[in-house]
């Protein structure tokens, strides 16, 4: 019996197979990207197909079940050349983006996005792009970065059309999606009106209290260990002082407070495992394609598991909570209400996944914002003496309750804050919106369909052309009175918070924790410089996951106002 391989023909026929369906399905992924597993069984269908149809043809002898296996193993690799060559074609040459600029690599893939996400480098790789290259840059093969302010806020701002893109497409793991994950507009406004109830001034005047009693607790804890010598730092007699002085890592000590306050006001806290989490959302997130397999992905073990027992965690918080009911005055009890509008709730399910989303969209950037604050101040004595005048007169009148902190009674303090989150936003990760299926035309630029549209939110915010000395730390800038004459200030530019539709939820209530940290524990206590404190350290210590983390702020904690046991 003749063999199949020598007989010519089915050669011929699965080689111009194979090229057809190569060609074939990449015209089909174009308009329906698959996941990896849809991928998979795309290409395993293809496989039994053709091995069926040369047993069916030509018998299921032993020689030709051989012979077939060959032939459709051969149409298998033949298949996914064509198919990659055609893709990688179609990117250089044909793609309706081929006329934006950009490196080579990323108009055919995201791998460097991959590794630079995964390194927390993205957001600072995005900015040598738009470095190079200029305000709209292409930073994948359907990818354009844009950082120019009157692009911008057509893409994340309140006059955008578009809607979340696949970055948002939830997490593996979910069996509803969270707030942060609901990718259309009208279900995502039905959604954030609940949300919303939860941070109007009538709620943040609730939860006030309970930030300044977290923080009285956090005061006693930094007394007693400036009194007594024990505890977390080390005690450092100085010199030339009558005082003890106390070495501590303020990073600690923020996230901490973050984490209460989050623990108080919303569910509960993690003790470290979002942070794991936090970088595996980043490669599902880089990669959404790859989900479902991020478990058998050749990554950090112990990342994998961190991240199960933060779902975990996430639902036995949830479910404690819940016990309790609507009687606790938390965003959870706002979470639970109707939506007046519509009267439609948040399902259960749903809800579980907003547990998660409070802890990780509320904890590490209030955590960091500070962190950012104090690296700044200590290293501009003026501004934080300034500030320090600024607390001094509010404590004196009895004025420090958050919700009263605004820029008109606390200019000094919104200016701080404002001008660490420009120069350091915690969330610096460029917002990805897509239009969808259809063109769109952004500010004489043809956005084809299916593309991602991203915010370059670092970038904004260090542009000359938006902030004059972009790098410099200057909070009088924030201050229209103080404000240096001729200075470029493009408010446009500053959305570390998000803008829009989709921005920030918890916005009122991280200005309210921050205000209120600085105007209680900066008036009883002074930071400075720790021994071991090394800005350049600092500065290479920083990793982006989404949300921002430092390797560490080493201060000395002095007291101010505060009484201690010396
Ligand atoms: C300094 C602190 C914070 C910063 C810088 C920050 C920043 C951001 C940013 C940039 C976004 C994405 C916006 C976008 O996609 O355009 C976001 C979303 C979100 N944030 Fe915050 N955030 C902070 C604190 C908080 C707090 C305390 C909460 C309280 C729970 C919170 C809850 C949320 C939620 C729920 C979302 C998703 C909103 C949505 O998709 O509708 N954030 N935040």
């Amino acid at each position: 019996m003749e063999n199949l391989m020598e007989a010519g023909n089915p050669y011929h026929e699965v080689l111009l197979l194979a090229i057809v369906a190569g060609l074939a399905s990449h015209q089909g992924f174009r308009k329906y990207e698959p996941t990896i597993s849809g991928f998979l069984g795309v290409f395993f269908s293809l496989q039994a197909i053709i091995f069926l149809g040369i047993v069916i043809r030509h018998g299921s002898t032993l020689e030709y079940l051989v012979s077939g296996a060959m032939l459709t193993t051969m149409f298998g690799v033949i298949y996914l050349g064509v198919l990659g060559l055609s893709i990688v074609l179609y990117r250089v040459y044909l793609h309706p983006l081929r006329h934006y600029p950009g490196p080579k690599l990323s108009r055919i893939t995201k791998i460097e996005w991959f590794f630079r996400a995964r390194d927390g480098h993205f957001y600072l790789h995005v900015n040598k792009l738009h470095k190079k290259y200029g305000d709209v840059v292409r930073v994948g093969p359907n990818d354009i970065a844009f950082c120019d302010p009157s692009d911008t806020p057509l893409i994340n701002g309140p006059l955008s059309k578009m809607a979340k893109g696949a970055h948002a497409d939830g997490s593996p793991w979910a069996k509803a999606r969270s707030v942060t994950f609901v990718k259309e507009r009208a279900e995502h406004r039905a959604r954030r009106r609940i949300w919303d109830q939860g941070f109007t001034t009538a709620a943040l005047q609730q939860y006030e209290p309970r930030i300044a009693s977290l923080l009285e607790r956090m005061s006693d804890q930094f007394a007693s260990r400036i009194g007594r010598g024990c505890g977390l730092g080390k005690i450092i007699v100085e010199p030339h002082a009558n005082f003890r002085v106390e070495e501590i890592n303020f990073a600690d000590w923020t996230s901490f407070f973050a984490f209460d306050a989050m623990g108080d006001l919303g569910f509960g806290n993690d003790f470290g495992m979002v942070e794991k989490a936090m970088k595996m959302r980043i490669v599902w997130m880089t990669l959404p394609w790859c989900k479902y397999i991020v478990n058998y992905l050749p990554i950090d073990d112990e990342m994998k598991e961190q991240t199960k027992q933060f779902v975990k965690f996430g639902n036995e918080r949830f479910d404690a909570r819940k016990a309790k009911g609507t009687t606790r005055a938390d965003i959870f009890s706002h979470l639970l209400a109707h939506d007046q509008e519509s009267g439609g709730r948040i399902l259960e399910v749903e809800l579980r996944e907003d547990a998660k989303a409070i802890i990780i969209a509320g904890s590490d950037t209030t955590s960091f914002a500070l962190v950012a604050i104090l690296y700044c101040l200590i290293q501009h004595e003026q501004a934080y003496e300034k500030l320090e005048k600024e607390i001094d007169a509010l404590n004196a009148k009895g004025l420090i309750r958050g919700t009263t902190l605004g820029p008109e009674q606390a200019p000094y303090i919104n200016g701080v804050i404002n001008e660490a989150l420009r120069l350091f936003p915690p969330a610096p990760e460029p917002t990805q919106r897509t239009y969808g299926e259809s063109p769109y035309i952004l500010n004489g630029k043809l956005i084809p369909p299916h593309t991602n549209c991203y915010v370059s939110v670092y970038t904004l915010a260090r542009d000359e052309r938006n902030f004059s000395a972009a790098d410099k730390f200057i909070p009088e800038r924030w201050i229209e009175t103080a404000r240096p004459e001729m200075f470029n200030h493009n408010t446009k530019a500053f959305v570390p918070f998000g803008s829009g539709l989709f921005n920030c939820a918890g916005r009122t209530l991280a200005q309210l924790e921050l205000r209120q940290f600085i105007a209680t524990l900066l008036y009883r206590f002074h930071f400075s410089a720790g021994r071991s404190f090394n800005p350049q350290s600092f500065l290479t210590s920083l990793r982006s996951n989404g949300t921002m983390e430092s390797g560490g702020l080493p201060l000395l904690l002095t007291a101010r106002n505060a009484k201690c046991s010396h």
